[in-house]
């Protein structure tokens, strides 16, 4: 008659619902996402990203040094260069702006670690993540030629002092490129985080404003994943691990919890869940609106990727939480 069964006996406590807690979010999970711009003292909000800023190379590193002294083990950087061009000019020369950045952030704060985005579309006048065929207005970016500049463009990342490559561009044969590439130029030890299974998602909007990167005409689709497929991320990350990945990132996070979780099932290899730009936004906006209790709303997602798969998390909220944790 009365169920025999009682799952609520093990909730009755606060000391015992801390008992039999499955997952935990700690500060060691986060990685907190940074967008470098020329200049000196510079510091601009971006509209669609209440909180987070472009940055000076001098604001980056006071940045970096908080970051740090939250606990935070590590950024990712983005650079916006002054001037952007059909080769991505930017993106592979030795002083370009996350070269800079990354070079600034080593010194003063060494034992950050400096994940460095590696992809074309930050740097080229179209806003493509590669090279395009001189006069193509549809957007159908070449793959091989494409992989010749990443390579270079990591190898001047390593040299400026990155400690970690993190690959976006979904571009067949990446990971492979910039493996052989960081190897023959010494970099043997520098790991590479691929961003494995990246959708072609509207939840990039934001970021594109951050990143003056939106696309001057057609879109993403002919290189990230189509949101419809999941299978095909496993294809995806068998790849990559194949070619010499050392993380695999699925990204968006929030609609692609089954994502994580089948990607975690699937590798040993740590899995990075990225919490994009329109995701925060969202909750940003909601919290601003006063129409959702932004503290635990957002721990609360966090702790939802954790639960998904995640070992690591790239987030715009990281310093919040890494603040709510204490
Ligand atoms: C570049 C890149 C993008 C993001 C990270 N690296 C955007 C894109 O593909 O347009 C998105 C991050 C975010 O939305 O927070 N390839
Ligand atoms: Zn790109």
């Amino acid at each position: 008659m009365f169920p025999k069964h009682r799952p609520r006996r093990l909730r009755s406590h606060p000391q015992l619902r801390r008992m039999v807690q499955e997952h935990v979010l700690t500060t060691n999970d986060l990685i907190y996402p940074l967008f470098a711009v020329p200049g000196e003292g510079f510091a601009k909000e971006v509209k669609s990203m209440p909180g987070v800023y472009q940055l000076s190379i001098d604001k980056i590193v006071e940045e970096a040094k908080e970051v740090y002294d939250l606990g935070i083990p590590a950024i990712i950087l983005f650079g916006i260069p002054a001037d952007k061009d059909g080769d991505a000019t930017g993106a592979w020369h030795d002083h370009g702006i996350v070269q800079q950045a990354a070079t600034a952030v080593k010194t003063a704060v060494p034992d950050l670690i400096v994940i460095v985005d590696t992809c074309l579309c930050e740097y080229t006048s179209h806003g493509h993540c590669g090279y395009l065929q001189v006069g193509d207005l549809t957007g159908r970016v070449l793959n091989d030629p494409t992989l010749e500049l990443l390579k270079k463009t990591a190898v001047s990342q390593a040299r400026s002092g990155a400690d970690i490559i993190a690959p976006s561009g979904m571009m067949d044969g990446f990971v492979q490129a910039i493996r052989a590439g960081l190897d023959e130029a010494g970099f043997e030890e520098i790991p590479i985080l691929s961003y494995a299974a990246k959708y072609a998602s509207a939840y990039y909007g934001p970021f594109r404003d951050a990143a003056e990167s939106t696309p001057q005409f057609g879109d993403r689709r002919t290189y990230q994943m189509d949101p419809a497929n999941g299978q095909e991320a496993l294809k995806e990350i068998e790849l990559d691990i194949a070619e010499g990945a050392d993380m695999l990132m699925v990204k968006p996070a929030l609609a692609y919890m089954d994502i994580i979780w089948r990607v975690k099932q699937a590798t040993n290899l740590p899995v990075a869940a990225y919490n994009v730009s329109g995701e925060y936004s969202m909750i940003k906006a909601a919290a601003l609106n006063g129409w959702i209790d932004e503290q635990r709303v957002v721990m609360e997602t966090l702790l939802g990727f954790k639960r998904a798969g995640a070992d690591l998390i790239l987030t715009y909220h990281a310093k919040d939480a890494a603040r709510w944790l204490g």
